[in-house]
């Protein structure tokens, strides 16, 4: 049998060889026979399949890898002998016959593992946690597209303002995540799952990217994934290119989060509160976060006083290359020896005080200045981000180290660890600029790694502006 469209239940085809045990390839003809099935795992959701019988109890599973219309057309490929698979009576009353009926019990078919070595899944991430608008879709573990807009006219005022983002979120939500698609070269229907931010962050940005990600999931009739911006951010490394190994400990810096991590193997999963699966990709233990304001954060509020514009971290970076960091002697808050909590707000106000007292006018301050203070301030940061890292990684005797968040797109903090960790031993790994600062590739790499594991978010899930990573 063929079918004409898509179904819309999860559906098991299922052909009979006649006799048991014959070849397949003696078959001239395939024949099907549609069943719906229940409680399977969640990513078996509106998949087409086939499941030939072989023997009584050897079955062969064809997964429609394209999820097409025509079953019989990309049913080409055998990807797995199933020993042992459960069968009902019914099974046995079938044998003999030209159809039957497999079993509902097929314990196999809820295994989220079963799925994950079988198949090719399709994910569109979307990321509003804050003020930039991203989407990205990622195939099988390989990112196919990630498509961003900051929303740079927030500069004008200083900082980021709420309402403005959530409405620039709400114009730009849909051709950004048109474009994702496009450029991935993959159609809305194509689609497996659906991820999107559903906090920490504003409120009003999440909501936009949440009630679109989730309104699409049950339009396309597939799962929706809820992912923490945090733990996107922690797991950027393992986007693109060479991946840390487990454990390593991740420093993510951002405007709104400094917060250093050990993240281990993966974690099993828990059931949610909310009556969905939520659990948890990785391990994750904080070692150590700020008390009071983030790097990012540090950076913009330094930047606004030397009048030099907003978000503060990229142009301190541009203008530090040409100061010189010695110009003014700037506290390493480094706090009790061994501490890894972090405290950058002294130091901002260090620096307010070195401009009051020197009588700093950014109007009309002199560019060389600017930069050597931008420098020194930079260098201050620096020290302690990466001394902490350095301290975290000898603390818990890991190899891999890992830098996340818009800080990590710094120059200079990318410059001094990588010597430094080479002249460690260690194995340092930055993602690539894009990665660093807010974007969807990280949210569907954990919408993808979720679904791996059979984890997906219940509609009703709401936006969590205070969410922590554990
Ligand atoms: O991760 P992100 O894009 O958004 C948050 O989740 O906060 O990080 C934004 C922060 C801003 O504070 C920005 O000033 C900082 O990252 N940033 C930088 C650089 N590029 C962005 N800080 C220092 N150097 C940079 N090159
Ligand atoms: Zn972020």
């Amino acid at each position: 049998m063929q079918l004409t469209k898509r179904p819309s239940k999860p559906v098991i085809f299922v052909h009979c060889a006649g006799r048991l045990g014959r070849a397949i390839k003696e078959e001239k003809e395939i024949k099907m026979r549609e069943f719906g099935f229940i409680e399977c795992s969640p990513l078996s959701h509106q998949r087409c399949f086939a499941v030939l019988a072989l023997s009584r109890y050897e079955f062969m599973i064809l997964v429609n890898r394209n999820n097409t219309a025509n079953p019989k057309k990309h049913l080409s490929r055998i990807l797995i002998v199933v020993p042992k698979i459960f069968v009902t009576e019914d099974y046995s009353r079938g044998c003999g016959k030209k159809q039957f009926w497999l079993s509902l019990h097929l314990r196999l078919l809820k295994s989220p593992r079963f799925w994950k070595t079988l198949l090719i899944m399709t994910i569109l991430g979307i990321e509003t946690s804050c003020d930039e608008t991203s989407a990205a879709v990622i195939r099988d573990g390989k990112l196919l597209s990630n498509v961003t807009v900051a929303q740079f006219f927030h500069s004008k005022y200083g900082g980021v303002v709420p309402e403005l983002a959530s409405r620039a979120h709400q114009k730009l939500i849909v051709p950004i995540v048109d474009e994702a698609l496009v450029k991935a070269g993959v159609r809305k229907q194509q689609l497996d799952a659906v991820a999107a931010v559903y906090g920490p962050g504003l409120i009003g940005s999440i909501l936009i990217g949440l009630s679109f990600g989730k309104s699409m999931a049950l339009g396309l009739g597939v799962p929706f994934v809820g992912v923490n911006h945090m733990e996107a951010h922690v797991l950027s490394n393992l986007i693109e290119g060479p991946k840390p190994s487990f454990p390593f400990v991740n420093l993510t810096v951002s405007g709104g989060h400094t917060q250093l991590v050990l993240v281990d193997q993966p974690a099993r999963r828990v059931e949610s509160s909310t009556g969905g699966l939520a659990g948890k990709t990785f391990e994750y233990r904080i070692l150590g976060e700020t008390m009071d304001d983030a790097a990012g954060e540090a950076f913009d509020k330094v930047a606004k006083m030397l009048g030099i514009g907003y978000p503060g971290g990229p142009e301190i970076d541009r203008l530090a290359q040409t100061g010189n960091p010695k110009f003014v002697d700037f506290p390493r808050p480094y706090l009790a020896e061994n501490s890894l909590e972090f405290s950058f707000s002294g130091l901002k106000t260090s620096v307010l005080y070195y401009l009051r007292k020197t009588g700093f006018d950014k109007a009309r301050a002199e560019s060389k200045v600017v930069a050597d203070i931008a420098a020194s301030f930079q260098a201050a940061v620096v020290d302690v981000l990466m001394h902490k890292l350095l301290l975290a990684a000898t603390k818990f005797g890991v190899r891999d180290i890992a830098v996340a968040g818009g800080v990590a797109a710094n120059s200079e903090l990318r410059r001094r660890l990588e010597k430094a960790s080479g002249e460690k031993g260690l194995r340092l790994f930055i993602p690539k600029f894009e990665y660093c600062t807010d974007n969807g590739a990280m949210i569907a790499m954990v919408g993808y790694m979720k679904m791996k594991e059979g984890v997906v978010s219940s509609l009703e899930l709401t936006a969590e502006p205070n969410l922590q990573l554990t």
